[in-house]
């Protein structure tokens, strides 16, 4: 079992104590990295004892521990999947030759811009949800926050890791530049624009740990198949972190549908104005949330056509989604794939080359993943009897990057004019008026077992706690 070794001041499993470069740089982050968890971390809580988990090994079967901390007392730290010396690259123009243990030089640029990206992803969440905890439905939900956050804040510091271990000075100034970034902060904010998107009320919060925690899985399973060793390494252990950040999405989102299907059925209605009354979020609310974090979520993949995902692929260092598992020839030259184009005012599927696509290769799978647990959604809804279905929205509807920017497509994937877009997209797309009522329902709820009027409770407590446990001891 390949074991973390908490007993130093910077837990990890690389042997950091025989690396003094390494640590000198990381122990000078590390107070940054604390003042910026003090300043930009979850308001309030700094003195919460919170029932958290933390990882202690890293295999697959590696087990995790739970017991009540103080944030800024969890052990965040340095943590890699096992390697495979003899680890070959499976992709790409360096197909076959060893994997790569440093970065090599005519690939430095790309790889520490891919890395700054998605380390950038993972302090902006925290950011964004830093008041969420002023306004839980109970405490179950507060701890699931609270686990997401400081699992963030892990994320940070594997990305950290690799940028002081294997990018000199110019990633130590990254590290640094990583903590200075503000979500939604107008002079610095920060790379990705739904990362400063706001995350105002608990239902944006399910929505955006199922959805755009799901683009983070995608990522990082594209960059576990890097020829960078290290990268790959430690993105598959991050990956392990991701599953439970996407659980609470659905099953927070599951839980509002429920308790919304429940008033339905009490008060035999589905008008929205009367569920309101009653303090549940009707359907179709429901649904336009939905529209609005998928379609900011996908365009997190890029352009449908973009020479840099061409490089990235062919050069080694991003991979497709589950790369081994596929029977092509991992080159992909000469090959095509179909995107979406406007002619005529219709959309229309056109060939393009496949490395050039290949963020719409991604994009795709990341859809396909993403519909199974809407479908899921949508079982809690048919077994209450009431006939309605929540649908992803069509791939063309409100997107900001790519062929498809600014292009009018309503959910279904029909191209409307101005005139249409601005009669419906109060149907579409949450209004003012549906984020002051969601906002209206957030209220504070901590005593053990009780839930606030808007979500049902979970059907299972955290690690086989009862539901009612005591998940936080507030100070
Ligand atoms: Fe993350
Ligand atoms: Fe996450």
């Amino acid at each position: 079992m390949s074991s973390i070794n908490y007993s130093e001041k910077i837990p990890n499993n690389v042997n950091l104590s025989e690396d003094r470069t390494l640590q000198r740089a990381l122990e000078q982050w590390q107070p940054n990295y604390l003042q910026w968890w003090d300043d930009m971390g979850p308001e309030g809580s700094q003195n919460f004892d919170v029932y958290l988990r933390t990882a202690v090994s890293v295999d697959p079967q590696g087990w995790a521990q739970f017991g009540h901390v103080k944030m800024p007392d969890y052990r965040w730290g340095i943590f890699l999947n096992p390697g495979d010396k003899d680890r070959k690259i499976h992709f790409g123009d360096h197909l076959g030759e060893p994997a790569w243990q440093e970065v090599p030089g005519e690939h430095r640029a790309n790889l520490r811009r891919i890395i700054v990206t998605q380390g950038d992803t993972e302090p902006a969440s925290v950011e964004q949800q830093r008041h969420l905890g002023l306004t839980c439905p109970s405490q179950y939900d507060l701890r699931n926050l609270f686990q997401v956050n400081v699992e963030e804040g892990r994320h940070l510091w594997a990305m950290v890791y690799l940028l002081h271990k294997y990018f000199g000075r110019d990633g130590r100034e990254e590290g640094e530049a990583l903590l200075e970034r503000r979500s939604g902060n107008v002079d610095n904010p920060r790379i990705l624009q739904a990362f400063n998107e706001k995350t105002p009320d608990w239902l944006s919060f399910f929505m955006f740990t199922y959805f755009t925690d799901r683009d983070g899985k995608f990522q990082l399973c594209a960059l576990a198949e890097s020829s960078f060793d290290p990268l790959a390494r430690t993105t598959k252990f991050m990956l392990t972190e991701e599953a439970h950040h996407m659980f609470v999405g659905e099953s927070g989102v599951g839980r509002v549908i429920q308790r919304t299907c429940q008033v339905m059925n009490e008060l035999k209605t589905d008008d929205p104005a009367r569920l309101r009354a009653a303090g549940v979020i009707d359907l179709p609310t429901i649904q336009r949330y939905l529209n609005f974090h998928f379609s900011v979520t996908i365009d997190l993949f890029g352009a449908d056509q973009s020479s840099n995902a061409a490089i990235f692929y062919s050069s080694g260092l991003k991979g497709r989604y589950e790369e081994g598992k596929r029977s092509d020839d991992h080159i992909l030259k000469g090959q095509s794939y179909k995107v979406l184009d406007v002619q005529g005012g219709m959309l229309v599927e056109k060939d393009v080359p496949m490395l050039n696509a290949l963020n719409e290769v991604l994009r795709d799978d990341y859809i396909k993943d993403s519909v199974g647990g809407v479908e899921r959604w949508n079982k809690v809804i048919e077994k209450a009897g009431i006939p309605f279905r929540l649908k992803v929205p069509h791939k063309a509807f409100h997107r900001q990057i790519g062929t498809l920017a600014g292009v009018k497509v309503s959910p279904e994937g029909h191209h409307v004019t101005d005139h249409e877009w601005n009669a419906k997209v109060e149907e579409w797309l949450p209004t003012d008026t549906d984020r002051a009522f969601v906002a209206s329902l957030m209220g504070r709820v901590v005593e053990p077992g009780k839930f606030a009027n808007w979500i049902a409770p979970p059907a299972l407590g955290i690690n086989r706690q009862p539901v009612d446990f005591e998940y936080i001891r507030f100070a």
